[in-house]
């Protein structure tokens, strides 16, 4: 299956949070593919961000897909909520379970596209009995949490061993990289073979004058 043309997936944790709705609509106008939303519980993971109400209170400022990344446990009581918002892709990391078959269904079953993240010491294994379920895989290239980390570049092994996976598979599924992603890293990632990027510093340096020039430079 031929690799799919880049998706750029601006996360919105770099943008200006006083002023989210124009931070959307100034991304998209510059060319965003996907608009990444960082949901964080200070559970999961350390920090709080964004809940089903911000979601949809921006749904109206966009009709570009949703890439809404879930980062809190338990994840299941959670997810009817972000679908009513507006969430177009949902992803859960394994680890938030308790049963990921289960969470991925939940999802499906809302008719919406199902992810799953692989932290940087998550191993492949642990999506392999749901790969054919999903409709994206995201692997992070930074401990989740935060934007503005370093890209791990031990990740770049996985992200060509997911190629080839998905490519055995034959499904149309993303294979998207999120954390540290700038125009090198986002080259590496590409020729490893991911086919979405999420970038945050990267997208929102330099405020909304910049972000055409800032997607741009990501496609590689
Ligand atoms: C981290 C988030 C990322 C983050 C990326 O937990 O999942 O989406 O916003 O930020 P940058 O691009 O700055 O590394
Ligand atoms: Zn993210």
């Amino acid at each position: 299956m031929p690799q799919k043309p880049v998706r750029i997936a601006p996360s919105i944790l770099s943008a200006d949070f006083s002023a989210l709705g124009a931070e959307v609509e100034a991304v998209d106008a510059a060319g965003a593919d996907w608009i990444h939303v960082d949901v964080m519980d200070n559970h999961f993971v350390p920090n709080l961000t964004i809940g089903p109400m911000v979601v949809k209170a921006l749904r109206k400022h966009t009709r570009k897909l949703f890439d809404v990344h879930l980062m809190v446990t338990p994840v299941d009581p959670l997810i009817p909520a972000f679908v009513e918002a507006g969430a177009d892709t949902l992803s859960v990391h394994p680890e938030s379970g308790p049963h990921l078959h289960r969470t991925i269904q939940l999802i499906k079953h809302h008719g919406k596209r199902a992810g799953c993240v692989l932290d940087p010491a998550t191993p492949l294994g642990a999506i392999e009995y749901v790969m054919a379920d999903l409709d994206l895989v995201l692997v992070m290239s930074v401990n989740p949490g935060f934007g503005g980390q370093a890209f791990i570049e031990s990740q770049l092994a996985k992200i060509a061993a997911l190629r080839k996976a998905i490519d055995a598979l034959g499904k149309p599924i993303d294979l998207e990289v999120d954390g540290g992603v700038n125009p090198q890293t986002a080259k590496q990632c590409l020729k490893a073979g991911a086919d979405a990027l999420v970038a945050g510093t990267a997208v929102f340096a330099g405020g909304p004058s910049n972000y055409a020039a800032n997607i741009k430079a990501l496609r590689g």
